[in-house]
């Protein structure tokens, strides 16, 4: 409950113009720490980096409020020059897209757009046997996502797409159930949108339980998991059963945010385990900046102190 509240607070004061124009003025000095940077080449320095702690990288083009069609279509542009940038530069690129920046929902020629450049981006994307995760966006998307994944996988394949789950809905369990026939590749998260009671579990322990099911059957069921969460003692237990089950470092990896826990990482890169960072970068950066501030007072300590040393 006082996550949720400290949650909207900060999302309702960075939401303010004068606050976005202060950040701003203050240029990169704090978002280096959670943002690549504005291009594709810095994005791919951030993977070289990574690399040389045995980081594996995940690169996820921000961009927030893309409206019209045309802009959907030049956002995914974006995607592929960042897939061939990457190719280019000797990395298997693995990148993340919400559909709704792509035009999911938004009909073009009897087909509906996000599903149109979805299908640009695996194809690429593909051809350099890389990988796209389509991110989960508000509840009101999960149907949809779903059912676009689905028909995804059956193009692509499933060494080439795959998606997220959210522990915070009451539905997720049955979703992953139901996806198991494909045997899909996911990533599950705890959930980022502020979703209502009537969908979404409002007690952090009952998110936590079932982030905890959701990885065990997902890994039990014998398919690759993304265990994305900064949350220690998470995967400590998701280590103390892959160990009880036999179920080997390479069934699945460890995700987390570029910038955040840093230490933990490297820490579990270096014992053997597949770690990725999630790479935001584009010129779009301070509604990414402020959800991650949202997160949590440390990062919001950690802003402050960047502000008041000027
Ligand atoms: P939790 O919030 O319980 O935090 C666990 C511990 O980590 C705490 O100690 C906390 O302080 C620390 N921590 C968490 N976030 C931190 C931060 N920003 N800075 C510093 N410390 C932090 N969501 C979604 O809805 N759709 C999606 O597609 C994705 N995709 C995605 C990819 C990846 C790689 C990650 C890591 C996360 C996502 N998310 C997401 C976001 C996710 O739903 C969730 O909001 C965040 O991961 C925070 O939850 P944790 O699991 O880390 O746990």
């Amino acid at each position: 409950m006082i996550d949720q509240l400290y949650r909207k607070a900060v999302l309702t004061v960075a939401g303010q113009k004068t606050i976005e124009n202060a950040v701003r003025a203050r240029g990169w000095g704090m978002a280096q720490r959670f943002v690549a940077g504005e291009t594709p080449q810095t994005a791919i320095q951030a993977v070289h980096d990574l690399k040389k702690d045995g980081i594996m990288a995940n690169l996820d083009l921000l961009g927030e409020f893309i409206e019209s069609p045309a802009q959907c279509t030049q956002f995914a542009d974006n995607v592929i020059t960042m897939l061939d940038a990457a190719h280019a530069d000797g990395i298997t690129p693995y990148v993340s897209i919400k559909l709704s920046s792509v035009g999911q929902g938004k009909t073009v020629d009897g087909e509906d757009l996000g599903l149109t450049n979805a299908r640009r981006i695996i194809r690429r994307a593909r051809e350099y046997g890389g990988f796209v995760c389509l991110d989960m966006e508000d509840h009101p998307r999960v149907d949809q996502t779903l059912m676009q994944f689905r028909t995804l996988v059956g193009e692509f394949g499933g060494q080439h797409v795959g998606t997220v789950l959210q522990s915070y809905l009451y539905r997720t369990e049955k979703d992953r159930a139901s996806l198991d026939d494909l045997k899909p590749n996911l990533r599950i998260v705890k959930g980022a949108y502020l979703e209502p009671e009537t969908v979404a579990y409002p007690q952090k322990a009952d998110v936590d339980a079932a982030y905890r099911r959701l990885v065990y059957a997902h890994m039990s069921a014998g398919n690759y998991v993304n265990v994305a969460t900064h949350d220690e003692s998470i995967i400590h237990d998701v280590q103390m059963y892959a160990l009880a089950h036999g179920i080997s470092k390479d069934a699945f990896e460890f995700q987390m945010l570029y910038g955040i826990r840093r230490d933990l990482q490297r820490n579990l890169a270096a014992a053997g385990y597949r770690v990725r960072a999630y790479i935001p970068y584009g010129r779009d950066w301070y509604p990414y900046f402020s959800r991650r501030i949202a997160e949590t007072p440390r990062n919001a300590m950690f802003v402050l102190r960047g502000m008041l040393k000027g």
